[in-house]
């Protein structure tokens, strides 16, 4: 990785081989050039990178959500793709898009690693509540929580939701991201029940999965129906061809 300035500390670790084994390589590596470099030797980089990181084998995934991380390299072992966790703070803006969070991050991402990565965003939309908390749901989880929900749906009947997921990937042949969506309906409980996963888990029951929620589910199972998976296999069929 000599192509790499020694400017800053970005983690990266967890690095996933195609076959899905987790090998817990904790690589520290120090990275970051800085600008002048950067448009001076900017065609040996892009080069360097896709010698190293060739599209289709290896992609980072920009996120400090160990769950997130670990459902991904699931899915994206199905495909052969080797996959590493990549903690970097990137932008997160308030918007209504979903879309343009995750854009925004993948763009911020770059510049920072100069990597070819992915960075997730997803958001839970409540039917009876107008879509809230949508977009803002990284926020109300943390101030509200799964019980403020539980709470503010207290005597709703009408009790759908789905989860939409934005993938959005850039590398530096690639510097405008390219997105790819997953959504899954389901319905919201009368109360929390299971205890894997994260987020809103213990209350979404996703549709036709035997009124189990996704914190009852093990990674596997939850990839066969999250919105975040199947943002990832749109993903994974694209980067695989
Ligand atoms: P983020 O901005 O993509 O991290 O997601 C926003 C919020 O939505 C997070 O704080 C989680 O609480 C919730 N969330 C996202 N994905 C999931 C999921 O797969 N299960 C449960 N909650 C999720």
């Amino acid at each position: 990785m000599a192509f790499y300035k020694n400017v800053s500390n970005i983690s990266v670790y967890l690095l996933n081989s195609p076959f899905g084994n987790l090998i817990c390589l904790r690589l520290r590596i120090i990275m970051r050039y800085c600008s002048q470099d950067m448009m001076r030797t900017r065609e040996v980089q892009e080069r360097n990178v896709s010698a190293y990181f060739p599209k289709g084998k290896v992609v980072f995934f920009a996120t400090g959500n160990f769950h997130k991380f670990d459902e991904a390299r699931r899915v994206l072992a199905e495909f052969k793709i080797a996959t590493a966790m990549l903690r970097v703070k990137t932008i997160e803006i308030q918007d209504d898009s979903i879309e343009n969070i995750a854009k925004t991050s993948a763009i911020d991402a770059l510049r920072k690693t100069g990597l070819p990565l992915i960075v997730e965003d997803a958001g839970l939309f409540i039917e009876a509540l107008n879509g809230f908390p949508g977009p803002y749901s990284s926020y109300v989880y943390r101030t509200l929580g799964t019980r403020g929900i539980l709470k503010l749906m207290d005597k709703e009947s009408q009790r759908e939701a789905y989860f939409l997921s934005v993938v959005a990937f850039s590398s530096p042949k690639r510097l405008r991201p390219i997105c790819f969506q997953g959504k899954v309906e389901g319905t919201i409980t009368h109360k929390e029940r299971g205890k894997k996963g994260f987020g809103f888990d213990p209350i979404f029951e996703p549709l036709g999965a035997n009124e189990k929620t996704f914190a009852e589910m093990e990674a596997e199972q939850k990839n066969e129906y999250s919105h975040r998976a199947q943002a990832l296999r749109k993903f994974a069929s694209w980067y695989s061809k």
